[in-house]
């Protein structure tokens, strides 16, 4: 078992990390002052898997809020449902909100239970490797906008997060792929041993070895509390967490969701190291590095079909961090040295597109 400390002034929380941490969850609870009742917020999927587990060890009064798989569940219109529940069972300010689930139970539980009577204490519990990794870290919620992804939500910290790695071997091969791009990005951009680890390792990354997990686990959770901890509210340093995120997520909406959100945020890492390498930075010497150690881990480096670099262009300046009309890249002028850059050329997107064209068209 590992532990990291998300140290904020306004109240630190702790993350527990291993296999069978989900038996911690019931002491930590009982030792929250007044928590009377659980509400555990989960998906149909998650709570065919995992809900006895948690249930089973969870010697409180509780009850369970389940919401439909999928992006869709992060909607006001499902929020505004889990809101009737909890107003149907009373539940007060002294109840506890459980996030049971990957990225999308723990962007919805905690914008509830942050806007739940002004808010009450939640905590996360996620089951992939995305959520572990970086979303049930760090006080995001929200839910999407028919506009944009995350436009409404509060930055709402959870009391504890408990990181339990037996679920995660119930995660499709797939799924537990993607989410390992987020650990990437994390060595990218913060911790160039990590990087080398995730390439020593890779195997036993693949093969979901308990030790392996946890250690990978614990360190981002580290990277991520000590730039959670610096800037809260994303208002500098946070934002070197968006590397890749301006052509992933532009990639993303281009195909209309075809590939996971980690295979996006890897692909827009290639591209947006292109352009850091064509503008002749030091991190030239490492792009072909970082499409071999994607690769290792069973992501693709390149599109799974053609996307028009005007497209792309059109839809990174829909980005939420455009300002002033100008896309603010998060690019690295060398492994763990990021830089923003507003200044990247439409010329410039194009060359990174073209750096991860199809096969077929390359
Ligand atoms: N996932 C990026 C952040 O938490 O800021």
């Amino acid at each position: 078992m590992e532990t990291a400390l998300v140290d904020l002034p306004t109240g630190a929380y702790s993350i527990t990390i291993g296999g069978g941490v989900r038996d911690r969850i019931a002491p930590f609870v009982k030792k929250l002052s007044g928590v009377d009742r659980c509400v555990i917020i989960t998906d149909h999927t998650v709570s065919g898997l995992h809900l006895p587990a948690l249930t089973s060890a969870l010697s409180i009064p509780h009850f369970v809020a389940i919401v439909p798989d999928g992006e869709d569940s992060k909607s006001l219109t499902q929020a505004a449902q889990v809101y009737d529940r909890l107003a149907a069972e009373r539940v007060e300010r002294s109840d506890l909100i459980i996030a049971l689930g990957g990225g999308v139970v723990g962007d919805l539980a905690g914008f509830v239970a942050g806007t739940w009577m002004r808010g009450i204490r939640f905590i996360q519990v996620p089951t992939t490797i995305e959520a572990a990794v970086d979303a049930s870290v760090g006080g995001k919620t929200g839910v999407n906008h028919p506009r944009g992804k995350n436009l409404i939500g509060v930055f709402y910290q959870p009391s504890a997060v408990f990181i339990d790695t037996d679920l995660l071997a119930t995660l499709p091969d797939r799924d537990f792929r993607a989410g390992l791009a987020e650990s990437i990005k994390h060595g990218l951009i913060r911790d160039p041993a990590l990087l080398t680890w995730h390439e020593q390792n890779a195997a036993r990354i693949l093969s979901r070895d308990a030790d392996a997990l946890t250690h990978l686990i614990a360190a981002n959770c580290r990277i991520k509390a000590e730039v959670v901890v610096a800037d809260e509210r994303e208002s500098g340093l946070r934002a070197i967490l968006n590397h890749g995120h301006t052509i992933g997520h532009a990639i993303e909406h281009a195909l209309a969701h075809e590939l996971r959100h980690g295979e996006c945020v890897g692909l827009g890492m290639i591209a947006e190291n292109h352009i850091a390498a064509g503008r002749g930075w030091p991190i030239a010497g490492d792009v072909q590095r970082i499409i071999d150690g994607l690769a290792a881990l069973g992501l693709p480096t390149r599109l799974p079909r053609q996307i028009e670099a005007d497209d792309i262009y059109a839809l990174c300046l829909q980005d939420k961090k455009v300002a002033g009309g100008q896309i603010r890249f998060q690019l690295l002028e060398a492994v763990g040295r990021p830089v923003s850059a507003s200044d990247v050329t439409a010329d410039e997107i194009g060359g990174a597109v073209a750096a991860i064209a199809p096969v077929s068209s390359a």
